[in-house]
């Protein structure tokens, strides 16, 4: 089980680490929820021209993707980048890092334009709608996919075909497990890909803060609900090493 003493990293993220700085600048990152897909893929790698998050829902429009008209106060309205473009353009010398998530829920128009800003460099280019400039993706531009999905088959083909590598996320990072108390940190482990069982990191970080002022079993109850029992003895448990 990892914790502090660790010091390889976990082999899903141990990969994340090598794709990403092998010259590899599309992956999809799945696996159950709360696990640290998403803090995953805007920190690791190079980010250094910038990391710009798209949470894919049904109502999402391409303004979010590519950029559309807001108002400017001054009664007027002014063009504001979408975050695909925003990643294409990085810190204007290198491209930045796109971190699509819950790429799934995205919906027909949407998930049309997230496929153009996702083909290959050589292909993508973006035209302006106002100034008529053609975009293109910096080098140095990667794109980090995070999903539910837990099958990969079930991936539409057009998209499955920009992202060959996929990771499966199954443990936390040992640094999201340093933001815990010592004690929670195995059965945190253990809980993240527990099936319909699993409790997410931010269930965790909620319970150290909350037990800091109300006391471990009002804070599981206030946490876990109906789960609060059998998860407070199971920490017990866990944290006297009797697993
Ligand atoms: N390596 C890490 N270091 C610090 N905090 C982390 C790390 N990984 C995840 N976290 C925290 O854990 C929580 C869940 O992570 P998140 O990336 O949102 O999970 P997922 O995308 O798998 O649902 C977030 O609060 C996040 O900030
Ligand atoms: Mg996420």
């Amino acid at each position: 089980m990892a914790t502090t003493e660790t010091t390889k990293l976990p082999e899903c993220w141990q990969a994340l680490e090598e794709c990403l700085t092998s010259g590899i600048d599309r992956v999809i990152l799945y696996g159950a929820s709360g696990i640290g897909k998403t803090y995953g893929g805007l920190t690791i790698g190079d980010v250094s021209a910038g990391a710009f998050r798209l949470v894919c829902t049904e109502d999402m429009t391409n303004f979010d993707v590519t950029g559309g008209f807001m108002p400017n106060g001054k009664g007027g309205f002014q063009w504001l980048d979408g975050s695909a473009v925003k990643a294409w353009k990085g810190d204007g010398t290198k491209g930045g890092r796109l971190i699509v998530d819950e790429v799934d829920k995205a919906s027909g128009d949407v998930f049309a334009t997230l496929l153009a800003m996702l083909d290959s460099p050589e292909s993508a280019s973006w035209e302006h709608p106002e100034t008529g400039d053609v975009v293109k993706p910096l080098n140095g531009f990667s794109a980090v996919m995070t999903t539910n999905i837990e099958n990969m088959g079930e991936l539409p083909t057009a998209l499955a075909d920009r992202f060959p590598i996929r990771i499966r996320i199954n443990e936390p990072h040992p640094n999201a497990l340093l933001r815990l108390s010592a004690d929670l940190r195995g059965y945190a482990v253990r809980m993240a890909d527990a099936g319909d069982d699993r409790i997410s990191l931010r269930a965790f970080y909620a319970l150290d803060t909350l037990r800091a002022k109300v006391g471990m079993e009002r804070a599981c109850e206030l946490t876990f609900g109906n789960r609060a029992k059998e998860i407070m003895d199971a920490i017990k448990v866990d944290a006297l090493g009797g697993r």
